[in-house]
């Protein structure tokens, strides 16, 4: 997978960046210099063309997934992993996967239905995707989620999903809710920088 590495201070999280749907590598570089500015950060690009636009697993149309290719590439993406936390010497349990949208997505997905990897997340406007086929406890799970009543794109409703499965399984889950769509504020950005700090 494309990627990009910025180094920073090793004692800090290092900020694992997913981009959504059309993005790549450096969207959310701004957002995690807003986040813990001096954090390492390693920031992925989807491999899934869909007319050109960058995704990290297929979809039929807008909120109909592909779970198939979703289990696919979520090993896909955790072998990538693994590779660069080698290559880089980042442990992925230091890891705090900064999703927005279908990279939200993602990170939601592996933490739900792979074992032992991210204790904490931020998930921007994320979604639950109807897969659920495990039940590990997420007890030392830490997760903080975005979402916009007004998301023309992902349902509030269905972040509530997201928010009520991971509480199922005992993980902490603060829900922010946005007056506005599906796009990331600066007001959204600052209240998890304020939750990220309570957790570092
Ligand atoms: C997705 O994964 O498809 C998202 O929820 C929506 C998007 O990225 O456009």
């Amino acid at each position: 997978m494309e990627h990009l590495f910025i180094d920073g201070n090793r004692n800090l999280p290092v900020l694992l960046l997913l981009h959504g749907t059309g993005g790549d590598e450096h969207d959310l570089l701004t957002v995690a210099d807003m986040l813990s500015p001096d954090s390492p950060k390693l920031a992925l690009r989807g491999t899934v063309q869909e007319n050109g636009m960058n995704r990290f697993f297929e979809r039929y149309s807008e909120g109909q997934f592909n779970l198939e290719d979703l289990e696919k590439r979520s090993d896909e993406l955790l072998e990538e992993l693994s590779r660069l936390s080698k290559k880089y010497q980042l442990p992925i349990a230091q890891m705090i996967p900064v999703g927005y949208s279908n990279g939200a997505n993602i990170a939601g997905h592996i933490m739900l239905e792979r074992q032992g990897n991210f204790n904490t997340a931020i998930l921007f406007h994320g979604m639950f995707l109807g897969r659920h086929t495990q039940s590990f406890p997420l007890a030392e799970q830490s997760i903080w989620l975005s979402a916009g009543v007004n998301d023309p794109i992902v349902p509030f409703s269905t972040a509530q999903d997201l928010q009520q499965a991971f509480e199922k399984r005992g993980a902490q889950v603060t829900l922010h809710q946005t007056m506005t769509g599906h796009q990331l504020t600066i007001e959204e950005v600052a209240a998890a920088k304020k939750w990220l700090a309570s957790m570092t």
